[in-house]
């Protein structure tokens, strides 16, 4: 376990966070509920545990924003059903990819077992697997709100190789799905630098789910 210098400091920043929380979600904001929350201390202090505690307050909210109106292209089901699937990391962590975001990674029964097994060679990852990753943003002061949701699923082999037979998504905070060219703004990426590991980033190290 790396989380230990100072354990009741951590917890009391939980706590924090969850007053925030609260107030999150009883101040309206334009109508709506906003998802968004504080760190209670600026983005550069921020330790996993803070991260954690942020994620706890914003992710109620967040799922109910991702999951508002149609989805068009985007398959409703992967947004609604994603909190069922099993998270492959173990804290939020921001690797600066992805806007420099704090991530949530999400995969179902289909392809989990293989995705955990983060292999950097002889990928093999099951046609059906779709993999589901929440963001958010810390600005420097410590506030923080929902960023989009990204979206992977795995297709049969050679239906799109361009993209190494991924298929790629994007829902916006509010929920509206995102028109982006997926080969520049998403696979083009993926495939540069994951490549060898069949397009698949995987969390950093440090949240890696069994590490
Ligand atoms: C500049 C590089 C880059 C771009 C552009 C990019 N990604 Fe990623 N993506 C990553 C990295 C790095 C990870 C691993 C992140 C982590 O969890 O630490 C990742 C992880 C993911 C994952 C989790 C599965 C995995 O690879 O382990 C999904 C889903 C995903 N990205 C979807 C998208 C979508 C959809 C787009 C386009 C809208 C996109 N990505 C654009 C770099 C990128």
């Amino acid at each position: 376990m790396r989380r230990h210098r100072n354990m009741r400091r951590h917890i009391c920043f939980a706590m924090l966070a969850g007053v925030f929380a609260t107030a999150a979600a009883i101040i309206p904001f334009g109508g709506a509920q906003a998802a968004s929350c504080e760190a209670g201390k600026s983005r550069a202090d921020m330790t996993e545990a803070d991260a954690q505690a942020v994620y706890d307050c914003l992710q109620s909210v967040m799922y109910e924003n991702y999951n508002k109106g149609g989805k068009n292209w985007i398959p409703a089901e992967y947004v609604k059903n994603y909190r069922d699937w099993k998270l492959a990391n173990t804290a939020p962590a921001a690797p600066g990819f992805h806007g420099d975001r704090y991530l949530m990674t999400w995969v179902n029964p289909v392809g989990y077992d293989a995705y955990v097994e983060f292999r950097d060679e002889n990928v093999e990852i099951p046609a059906g697997t779709i993999i589901a990753k929440e963001s958010f943003d810390v600005a420097e002061n410590g506030s923080a709100k929902a960023g989009p949701l990204f979206i992977m699923q795995k297709v049969e082999e050679g239906r799109s190789p361009e993209t190494l037979d991924w298929y790629y998504m994007m829902v916006s905070p509010g929920g509206a799905p995102v028109a982006v060219d997926v080969i520049s703004a998403c696979s083009e990426c993926h495939k540069e630098n994951f490549g060898h590991q069949g397009g698949l980033g995987y969390p950093v190290l440090d949240v890696r789910v069994g590490n």
